[in-house]
């Protein structure tokens, strides 16, 4: 490796670092919660246009080694649905660097799947659960498998993919009356809950700022059932601000995306299913780097048009200003 290779790393003019990768696997989804896709679900990224397996350790292996990555999370749509997942999570681990692999998923096939991801070196598992009513999950997911979430919840905690992390986005006359029960069920089952601020992501195009359900309410709604006390100074550039629960080990994060955006720590770079560097989740433009592997470029112009579509990184999504435009994707395309 060139040591003008070595010297490249993710930079915007801001002066933000990416080193944290998220690749999403597939756009497909068996659920179909109403935040992120509709009913009848969406059309899909056409088969040849997704990145096969070998490309994709390939662009990985290009940003662990000469761009910086030192970690790298899989999402979706939703990652299980990735035929070999636990072989490409093997790939990805012994790539020199060995980079941190974590996943966020929905959990169904996790009772099958948490397992063989452990044995191929996976670290960590963030689950989405919005709801423990079985009858609620349909109305939100459109699909009754809240059982098969608990059970791949069970199967990761076994596995030994610890800490657990359960995702929730609470929506306003839907669920929002579940927090301090999501908190109790995560405490008993030793999961580290984490309320997510619902972002305007769904191609359904339902967001409103004034009907989100803010950190400040979460907050608000937790305490007149536990005490919490801030158990960390800062969250660098973790976006979610963690309490500890009544003194006791239990921790509880809130990421207050929305209302306390954390672009300014922003440490992601994205790739999704089919080959596009997006420098945000709101970001309006894309890189192609399929086109340029499929047309056989050499690592070293894959990396540096990487380089390209990060430096113009926007300083924040801007989704308080009334100049905002949701992106073109969909969350289910560009992951999480
Ligand atoms: N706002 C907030 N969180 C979302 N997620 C999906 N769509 C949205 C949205 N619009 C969550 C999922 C999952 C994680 C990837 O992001 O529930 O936990
Ligand atoms: Fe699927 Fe995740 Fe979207 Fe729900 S939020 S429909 S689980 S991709």
């Amino acid at each position: 490796m060139s040591s003008a290779h070595e010297a490249l790393q993710l930079v915007d003019r801001y002066g933000r670092v990416a080193r944290d990768l998220r690749v999403s696997l597939t756009d497909k989804c068996n659920l179909r919660c109403s935040y992120c896709m509709p009913a009848e679900g969406l059309d899909w990224i056409p088969n040849p246009d997704l990145l096969t397996d070998d490309e994709v350790i390939r662009l990985v292996r290009i940003g662990v080694s000469t761009l910086g990555i030192n970690a790298i999370r899989l999402t979706g749509g939703e990652p299980l649905l990735r035929r070999g997942l636990p072989s490409l999570v093997r790939q990805m681990i012994s790539i020199p660097g060995s980079p941190e692999v974590s996943l966020t998923t929905n959990g169904i096939g996790l009772s099958q799947l948490a397992q063989p991801l452990a044995s191929a070196g996976l670290s960590r598992i963030n689950v989405s659960l919005d709801t423990l009513q079985a009858d609620r999950f349909v109305e939100l997911a459109k699909r009754d498998r809240l059982a098969d979430v608990l059970d791949g919840l069970a199967a990761a905690s076994a596995a030994g993919l610890t800490p657990i992390k359960v995702n929730a986005v609470l929506m306003r006359g839907i669920n929002d009356d579940e927090a301090v029960d999501l908190l109790r069920f995560c405490g008993t089952h030793g999961y580290q809950l984490r309320f997510i601020e619902q972002m305007p992501l769904d191609p359904m195009h339902g967001w409103s700022r004034d009907r989100m359900i803010t950190a400040d309410e979460i907050q608000q709604q937790l305490e007149r059932a536990v005490t919490l006390t801030a158990a960390a100074a800062s969250r660098g550039s973790a976006p979610a601000e963690l309490f500890r629960v009544d003194d006791g080990p239990q921790l509880v994060g809130i990421i207050a995306s929305v209302s306390r955006p954390f672009c300014g720590a922003c440490d992601r770079t994205r790739l999704t299913a089919d080959g596009q560097i997006r420098n945000c989740l709101f970001a309006r433009e894309e890189s192609d780097l399929r086109s340029l592997l499929r047309s056989g470029a050499d690592d070293d112009q894959i990396a540096h048009s990487w380089v390209r579509a990060m430096s113009t990184k926007a300083a924040g999504h801007g989704i308080d200003d009334p100049t905002f435009l949701q992106p073109d994707r969909p969350m289910s395309a560009i992951g999480g």
